[in-house]
C-alpha cells in the first residue's frame, strides 16, 4: 500500500479561466449554471458521475470520484475569459446556437454577467476571423503582462481561492519548435523583440504558467509543448497538460482502434470525412489551421496500432481525414468513417459509421473535467506535463522520447490509478490470480 499524498483543501472559490469565448466555452460555463440550478445532468464528466473501484471485485466498494477524492465542488466556481469579440456569455451561447433558448433565458442574468477580457490576438496566427475586442499592447511581453494583470484582478474581484486556464480559442496556425523555444532566456528576449514565432497561445500559456495558473490546451495548435514553456511550468511547480480536446470522431476512433486491435484484424484503409458550420470550422476552412488539426487527428491512429510491431496487418494502411466548412450543419457535426479491414486468410469487411454528433456537448465535460483535475494536480503539488489527463486528449502531451498512449481504456485505467495512487490505495493492475489461489 503506497501512502496518501499531501493534498491541499479544495475550499473557497476556483476561477476558470477561458481564452476563447466561443461554442465550447460557453456551453461548459452555461451546463455548469444550469446543473447547479438543477436544470440538467453534468452528463460524461467523470469529475460529477464516475464511480472508482477500490480494493478487491469481491469487496464492492465503488465510491463516486467526487466522495473519494477532494475536487473543487461545481458550485464553487466562477467564470472568465478573453475574446476578440465583445459578447458576453449570454450573446455568446446564442450564436453558437448550441444550446436551447429557453434554458440560455433561463439563466441570462448569470451568463451575461460574464463579459469576455480583451484578447491577445494576431490575425497572422487565425486567418478566417476578425474581432474588435483586441489588447493593443506594443510587444508581445507587454501582452503577456497584460494578461497577467487580468488574471490578477480577475482573481482579487472574484474573491478566489485558486484559477486554472483552459484554451477553448480557435485553432491557431501550424507552427513548429524554434530556437526561440528552447530556452527561457531566449523565449523571454524574443517576446520583448515581437518575434513572429510566439504565437497569441504561447503568450497566454506563459502569462497563466508565470501568475501559477495550471493551463490546459483544448486545441491542437503547439503550446505549453514548447520545451520553454514545460521547463518554465517544472521550475515554477505548475501543471500543465494538452493537447485538443478528444471529442468526436476521434474519440470513436480511440474507441473502435484498439478493439480491432486487439483481435488482430488487420486495416488497409480508414477515410474519414467531417462537415461542420460552426466557427471553429470557418477557421478550419483555412489550409494552415487545417493543417494543425490534420497533424493532430492522423497520429492517433498509428499509435494506437502500432504498425511498426504488426506490419502484416497496419504497415500499408491508408488514413486520411477531411474536415468541410458547410455552415447549414451549425455545430451539429457529421462524420463518416469508411474503414476497409481484413481477417482471417486476408478476406476484407468494411464498417461505416455515420456519427451525428455535437462537437460542444462532447467538449463540455471534458473542459469541467479538466478544469477540476488540473486543480486537483496543483493541490497535490503535481508539476509540469500531467500525462495521466491523456484520457481527455487527442495528442496527449508526453516528456520528450516517450511514446503517449491513445487507447482510451488503457487511459483511463492509468487516469484511476493516478487517484488511487493520490489517495494511498492499492493500484488495480487486473491480474485477479488471487480470487482463485484462495479456494
Ligand atoms: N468542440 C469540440 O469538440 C472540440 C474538440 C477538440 C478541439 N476543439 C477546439 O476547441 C477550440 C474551441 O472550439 P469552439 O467550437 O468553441 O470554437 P469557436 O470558434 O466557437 O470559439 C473559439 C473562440 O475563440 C476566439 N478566439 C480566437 N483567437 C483568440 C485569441 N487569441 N484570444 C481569445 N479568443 C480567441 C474566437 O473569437 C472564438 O469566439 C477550437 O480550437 C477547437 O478546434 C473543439
Amino acid at each position: 500500500m503506497n501512502s496518501k499524498k499531501n493534498i491541499q483543501e479544495s475550499n473557497g472559490k476556483l476561477g476558470i479561466l477561458t481564452p476563447g469565448m466561443g461554442a465550447v466555452s460557453t456551453t461548459f460555463m452555461a451546463g455548469v449554471i444550469a446543473v447547479n440550478k438543477g436544470m440538467g445532468k453534468p452528463i460524461g464528466s467523470i469529475s460529477q458521475m464516475g464511480k472508482i473501484r477500490l480494493g478487491k471485485r469481491t469487496d464492492n466498494n465503488n465510491p463516486s470520484v467526487k466522495e473519494f477524492i477532494p475536487l473543487a465542488p461545481m458550485e464553487n466556481m466562477v467564470f472568465g475569459g478573453w475574446d476578440i469579440y465583445n459578447d458576453n456569455v449570454y450573446e455568446a451561447a446564442l450564436n453558437a446556437g448550441v444550446l436551447e433558448k429557453d434554458l440560455l433565458n433561463s439563466i441570462k442574468d448569470e451568463l451575461s454577467e460574464i463579459r469576455p477580457m480583451s484578447a491577445v490576438f494576431d490575425h497572422k496566427f487565425v486567418k478566417n476571423i476578425d474581432g474588435e475586442n483586441i489588447k493593443k499592447e506594443k510587444t508581445k511581453m507587454d501582452a503577456a503582462k497584460a494578461l497577467m494583470a487580468d488574471i490578477k484582478n480577475f482573481k482579487a474581484d472574484n474573491n478566489c481561492d485558486r484559477l486554472v486556464m483552459v484554451w477553448c480559442a480557435s485553432t491557431e496556425v501550424y507552427t513548429q519548435i524554434t530556437d526561440i523555444h528552447l530556452s527561457i532566456d531566449k523565449f523571454e528576449q524574443a517576446l520583448e523583440e515581437n518575434h513572429p514565432a510566439i504565437a497569441p497561445s504561447m503568450i497566454y500559456a506563459y502569462a497563466a504558467i508565470k501568475s501559477g495558473v495550471p493551463f490546459a490546451n483544448g486545441a491542437p495548435n503547439l503550446t505549453v509543448d514548447m520545451p520553454v514553456l514545460i521547463e518554465l511550468a517544472n521550475r515554477l511547480n505548475v501543471p500543465i497538460a494538452g493537447k485538443d480536446f478528444k471529442t468526436g470522431q476521434t474519440l470513436m476512433k480511440t474507441i473502435l482502434g484498439p478493439g480491432l486491435k486487439t483481435r488482430l484484424l488487420g486495416i488497409d484503409g480508414w477515410f474519414s470525412t467531417n462537415i461542420l458550420g460552426n466557427r471553429d470550422g470557418e477557421v478550419l476552412d483555412d489550409a494552415d489551421s487545417f493543417k494543425t488539426k490534420e497533424v493532430s487527428k492522423l497520429s492517433v491512429l498509428d499509435s494506437v496500432l502500432e504498425p511498426e510491431k504488426y506490419p502484416e496487418l497496419y504497415k500499408d494502411m491508408y488514413h486520411k481525414v477531411r474536415i468541410n466548412y458547410y455552415p447549414p450543419k451549425g455545430d451539429d457535426k457529421e462524420s463518416w468513417d469508411n474503414i476497409d479491414i481484413f481477417g482471417w486468410l486476408g478476406y476484407k469487411m468494411q464498417i461505416k459509421i455515420n456519427f451525428l454528433c455535437k462537437d460542444s456537448i462532447l467538449a463540455a465535460p471534458v473542459v469541467l473535467d479538466l478544469a477540476i483535475f488540473m486543480d486537483l494536480a496543483q493541490r497535490a503539488g503535481m508539476k509540469g506535463i500531467q500525462e495521466w489527463l491523456s484520457f481527455y486528449f487527442k495528442s496527449p502531451q508526453t516528456k520528450e522520447g516517450l511514446e503517449p498512449l491513445h487507447d482510451i481504456f488503457l487511459q483511463k485505467i492509468k487516469f484511476e490509478n493516478t487517484l488511487r495512487y493520490l489517495m494511498g490505495e492499492t493500484l488495480i493492475n487486473y491480474l485477479g490470480l488471487d480470487y482463485y489461489e484462495e479456494d
